[in-house]
């Protein structure tokens, strides 16, 4: 990063790509075809993936406006086409496209940095600035309808679902007192402020946990993955692969159950020793690992936003046609 935070009215999209290397590695050997990065953000990880595989075509999506004219600029000598959709929409928009079919795919889910660090989109506890963090600005809820309407039993289950947050309802009640909240700075006081003294020197900046709980809220953010997981999988070509990166526990406990199920991970342990049974679907993909990969210690120290970075991967079996494959023949 550069010094100082960017300004409202800076151009320059900031974000540095996470494991890099190993997407890139990874999705080496993918067929030639369409490629699908579902949160293309500045484009760091699809310009590295062009560059080593300048046969692909690229579609990359974003629900962020700035993001997607960012995007547009990195991957302008490129083979690509940048569309303003949420990935749950993905669907449709690979219709609307005429793609059938996939070589590959790229999930880097969450925020980029680009936008935490403009005190203007109201992500961050650092830097004063609306509560917004909507990340595209036509949706109807932000922050500031959150904070300062939700009833706190609400806002406490968000902040223990989403935030993790130890003491959600300790929080919850303070930032119903201290109604009406105007902006960033005022909120992370409150938060802190709720927090328990020998608590707020554990784990990071004490608001931290209720602004990511917040902003996963405002942009309904964990129920469009699993939806978007499947509607690549199936279609994916043969030998074709995808990778994801998740960055806070719930999203990648979707992750990992729906790649789980449809590795046929689930199956194999309940059905153990016996024969599959008629109708039972096989499995459409392999994980590669079968685990979770995370950043190297040195990109962590370059990069403390890579730390908690999951990358998970797979590709699609070649022998066995799916579900989809079974429909569409
Ligand atoms: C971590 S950044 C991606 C950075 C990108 N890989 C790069 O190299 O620059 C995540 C991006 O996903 C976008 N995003 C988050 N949720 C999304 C969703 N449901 N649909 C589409 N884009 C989404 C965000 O706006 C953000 O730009």
């Amino acid at each position: 990063m550069t010094g100082g935070p960017p300004t409202a009215s800076d151009s320059r999209f900031l974000h540095h790509p996470v494991m890099v290397a190993e997407v890139v590695d990874h999705l080496a050997t993918i067929p030639s075809g369409v490629f699908l990065d579902a949160t293309v953000g500045g484009g760091g990880h699809a310009r590295a993936l062009l560059n080593a595989r300048p046969d692909l075509a690229l579609i990359g999506l974003d629900r962020d406006p700035s993001a997607v004219e960012a995007a547009r600029a990195a991957l302008v000598d490129r083979d690509a086409t940048i569309c303003q959709a949420r990935f749950g929409q993905l669907a449709d928009v690979l219709d609307a496209q005429g793609v059938s079919r996939l070589a590959g795919s790229l999930f880097d889910l969450g925020v980029s940095s680009a936008q935490l660090d403009r005190p203007n989109r109201g992500f961050s506890y650092r830097h004063d600035g609306p509560l917004d963090m909507r990340m595209d600005r036509a949706q109807p809820t932000s922050a500031h309808d959150v904070v300062n309407t939700w009833p706190t039993e609400r806002l406490a289950g968000v902040l223990r679902a989403f935030g993790d947050e130890r003491y959600a309802h300790r929080v919850a009640a303070a930032i119903v007192r201290a109604r009406p909240i105007v902006g960033t700075a005022a909120l992370a006081d409150v938060v802190r402020e709720a927090i328990p003294a020998p608590a707020r020197r554990r784990g990071g900046h004490p608001a931290k946990r209720t602004f990511q709980a917040i902003r996963i809220a405002v942009n309904d953010e964990l129920d469009q993955i699993e939806p978007a997981l499947h509607a690549v999988i199936d279609r994916l070509v043969p030998e074709g692969r995808g990778v994801v990166l998740s960055y806070h526990s719930g999203e990648d406990r979707i992750v990992k159950q729906v790649l789980r199920r449809r590795a046929g991970l689930d199956d194999e342990a309940r059905f153990r020793g016996l024969p599959r049974a008629a109708g039972q679907s096989p499995p459409a993909i392999e994980l590669i690992p079968r685990g979770s990969r995370r950043p190297r210690a040195q990109e962590v120290a370059d990069n403390p936003r890579a730390s908690s970075a999951r990358f998970r991967a797979f590709a699609k079996r070649g022998t066995q046609p799916d579900e989809h494959d079974r429909e569409a023949a």
